[in-house]
Order: C-alpha cells, then structure tokens, then sequence
C-alpha cells in the first residue's frame, strides 16, 4: 500500500475539501468551534485504567462523579458512558429488562442493533407500526393507542421500545406512552439516538424522552452533538429497571478497554452543552427558522416540516433534521425522455454539483442532519442548492403524480421466531427465486438500518420488487449474503420422506 492509500491521508486529504458534510458526527468537523481551547493530540491524552483515572465498568472514583455529575445535567437518576455507540446502550437495556425467551414490544421501524438485542436475548419481537405519511411516503410515529392495544391484547410483554424522534426527526408522544406502558407495571425503552441535542433545546426543540418519564433513554452523542463518532449516553429513571442487571450487561456488550478519548470527549461536550447548550441551541434554532422559511419557496421539491405535527402518529418533530422529497419530481424537457428523480439522484446532484454530502438518500428523499456546529454559510449553502435544484426542475421537469418511488411492502408475515431463523440451515438463491420463502438474513437499507425484511418473515412479491427497486437505484441495499444484492439466504425447507 503507497502512503497516500492510507485510510489517514485519505482522512486528511477530504478534510481539506470543500465538501460539506449535512451527515454526522455533530461537531461537523468544526473542532475549534466544538472545543474551545482546542483538543489535544488524542496520543497524549490516550490511557488505559491507572491509578488515580478509575474504571468505567467498576466506576468509584472519577468517572463515577462524572456520570453522577451528567445525570444531574440531564434530569435522570442514572447516566451511564457508553464507548461503543448507542448500539451497546440499545443491546444492555433490552438485555436488562426482558428475561431469555421472552417478549418485547418494539416499534418495527426500529434500528438493526433492536433487532439484534433480540436476537441475543432469544426474544419474541410484537411490533407496534408507524404511520405512513402517505403524501410523501415517509414514516410517521406510533401511535400511544397502538401500544396500549398490543399491551393489552399480550399480557406477557415485558418491556416496550421505541424510536423516537425517527431518523427523519418524527418524534411520537412519548409521555402518554410511557405512561400506558407504567400502568402495566414495565419499562419504556426510548431509542432516543438521534435527540441527545433535545435536553438542551427548550422550547425549540421536541422534549425529551427523559423528561417524559422513559425508564432508559439510549442517546448518540456523536449524531447530533460535538463528540466524537462512537460516543453515546445511556439514561435510567429508577424503579422498573434492575441497575445490576443493566450494569453487568453494559460490561458485556462494551469495550473492557474503554477508550479515556471518548471519555474525555463525552465528558467535556456534556460540560460544553452545560455551560453553553442552551444559547448555543437557541441561536441555532433562529438560523433553522430562516432557512426553513428560504425554503417556503420551493415549489417542486417539499421540505418536511411543523405541518405534520397531529397526524400520522406525528407528536412533534425535529426541526434540524431537513428532510427533502423529491417525490414525483420528473426531469427533461420532452414528455418521452422525461425521468422520476430519485432520492439517490437527488444526493449525488447535492454531492456533485453543490459538494454537499447528505446524511441519508430514501427512495424519493434525502435527509441532510443540521446541527448547532453547522456554519450559516454551510446551512445556506445547502438553501441555495436546494433552491436552485427546484428552479432548474421548474424549468426542465416538473410534479408528475404516479412517478413515486417508494411503496410500501405491508406489514410482514411473521413465520419463525427472529433467533431460530438467524440460526436455521439455509440455501442462497437469487433473490427473484424467493418468493414465498422464509427469509433467513436482514434486508435493509443502510442507513437508515431499519428492515424491511427479518428473519423468518416471508419474501412476497412486494419485498422482492421493492429490493430490486433500490437496488436498481444504487441505495445501500445491506442484509443479504452477497454484497450485489442479488442472492439471499433463505431457510431451507425439509423434504418429507
Ligand atoms: C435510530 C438509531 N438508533 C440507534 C443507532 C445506533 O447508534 P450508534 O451508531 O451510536 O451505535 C442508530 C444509528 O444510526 C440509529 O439511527
């Protein structure tokens, strides 16, 4: 390998593009910005567990008064660092509040690292649905009567979990869910991933699950806040969740090396929101406010915003998230080489025209991740673009309806429990030869890594062609057994003989 093919100098050498990232980590690479006084050199300050520098999974000194210390900021009774994301966080809660074999109830659009906590813990997966917002096929939130309905129709759940805000920033009403889910006696668990900005919002942002009375509330540090990729926090309120439990499975799913960088980095970005969050959001909020209301003019493409709160399951929603449709949006000037733009096209123009990197490309949007680190240059840059997108599609293309890209694939057909099919004997075949099969592996887009098949559901039809649809699109199809997509393992079937 030649130096410049180093994953370092192709670090390096991006950083000093112009491209401007609409995409984590929270800081924006902004680092002068995100650490006054600036961040060391991360060797000098890289330990291990010395005297003096306590132990994150036997915290009695330092690093238990930090987590005492950022519990009190964040208005939980227990916080918790994580070092390997809030996918450690996700795997430790549901691991904690469920027993082996029993049963969870989990919103479905939830990420792969639920599924997984699900797999582990040999559980049965109830799924609570979002809303679809139809008109621009997005999903929606869960509806509080929808979990009260599962609850009841299922006396044996032991514990609930849900996404919220979505990675779309769609946030659903935590606080009466929490409260349907109490009154059965067992804990919500709020994948709160993409909101650790939340608690310092005010009233410019969506509340959070923390203070809505969620029992664990798992929060990304790194997606939304100036911290390092990889940094998470895990809150508990006590009462439902048993703390050992909790603690002994965050040993088992983390690092035993913990890494004192994202230590350091988690301690002092929650220091940083302290003393400065609240200002910081504020000011941040009055940016997003013009530019949303820049983007008022937009005629073809739509931008996702407060009128879908009180439908669809929509509680609140997350202004910074900027989720653009592009849904039915054609280019070309002649009826008959006229082309639906796709999410997927819509991010490479962004990217190749504008040298703006989105977060996420869906079938028929994009969605770019502000952030309270974002420049006013940067966030009007990616205005202008956007504006400009929409006048060239005016010009050149237009609204067609019928040239939506994304379709639902209904609500699957549950055959085996997710552990046995993870586990049983399977045959790849091309994917068009599924049909009917139970499906032995995950297919998902990633990100934003929610399935759109799991293991042991039947491939129908309508997974099938919308598999191959975002595979002929070129969005990050993941899951299958080869990396082109096209085959998938699916649990063998036994002859009778
Ligand atoms: C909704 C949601 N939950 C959890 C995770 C996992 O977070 P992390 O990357 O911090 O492990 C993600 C990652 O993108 C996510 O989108």
């Amino acid at each position: 390998m030649e130096r410049e093919e180093l994953l370092l100098s192709r670090l390096i050498e991006y950083g000093k593009s112009t491209a401007y990232p609409f995409h984590m980590p929270g800081h924006k690479r902004q680092v002068q910005e995100a650490w006054p006084g600036c961040f060391p050199n991360p060797f000098s300050v890289d330990i291990t567990e010395i005297d003096g520098f306590d132990n994150l999974h036997h915290a009695e000194g330092i690093l238990k008064q930090s987590m005492e210390w950022a519990a009190k900021v964040y208005g939980a009774d227990k916080t918790y660092y994580l070092v390997n994301g809030s996918s450690g966080g996700i795997l430790s809660a549901i691991c904690a509040v469920t027993r082996s074999g029993g049963t969870l109830l989990m919103s479905r659009n939830c990420h792969k690292s639920v599924y997984h906590g699900v797999i582990l813990n040999q559980l049965e997966a109830e799924y609570v649905y979002p809303q679809i917002m139809s008109d621009l096929g997005i999903q929606g939130g869960i509806r509080a009567e929808d979990v009260e309905n599962a609850l009841e129709q299922n006396p044996g759940i032991q514990a609930v979990l849900i996404v919220s805000p979505t990675y779309d920033g769609v946030v659903s009403d935590v606080r009466r869910i929490a409260e349907i889910v109490h009154e059965k006696g067992i804990p919500l668990i709020v994948d709160e991933a993409h909101g650790a900005h939340f608690p310092f919002g005010g009233t410019d942002f969506p509340e959070s699950a923390i203070a809505c009375g969620a029992d664990l509330i798992i929060q990304s540090l790194h997606k939304t806040l100036p911290s390092l990729t990889q940094t998470a926090v895990l809150h508990m309120r006590t009462g439902l969740v048993d703390e050992k439990r909790l603690e002994r499975y965050l040993q088992m799913f983390q690092s035993s090396s913990p890494s004192y960088v994202f230590m350091a980095g988690m301690e002092a970005c929650i220091y940083e929101m302290e003393q400065h969050g609240r200002q910081r959001m504020q000011a941040f909020a009055v940016l997003l406010r013009e530019v949303r209301k820049q983007l008022f003019g937009l005629r073809h493409l739509r931008l996702l915003g407060a009128e879908c709160i009180g439908a669809s399951g929509v509680y609140d929603l997350d202004r910074s998230k900027l989720v653009v449709s592009c849904r039915g949006c054609v280019i070309g000037t002649r009826k008959e080489n006229r082309l639906g733009l796709t999410g997927e096209a819509f991010g490479d123009w962004l990217r190749k025209d504008y040298q703006l990197e989105m977060e996420m490309c869906g079938a028929d949007y994009v969605v770019a991740i502000a952030t309270a680190w974002d420049s006013p240059e940067g966030l009007g840059r990616l205005a202008d673009a956007l504006l400009a997108i929409d006048a060239r599609l005016e010009l050149e293309g237009g609204l067609e309806s019928g040239a939506e890209n994304s379709q639902s694939c209904g609500q699957p057909d549950i055959r085996w429990k997710l552990a046995d099919a993870v586990e049983a004997e399977c045959e790849a075949l091309p994917l068009t030869a599924c049909a009917g099969r139970i499906s032995g592996e995950f297919i998902y887009l990633y990100p934003p890594g929610i399935p759109i098949v799991a293991p042991g559901e039947v491939v129908t039809e309508a997974v099938i062609r919308q598999v191959q649809y975002y595979r002929d699109q070129g969005l990050p199809v993941q899951g299958m057994a080869d990396n082109r997509a096209e085959m998938l393992n699916v649990v063998m079937v036994r002859r009778e003989t």
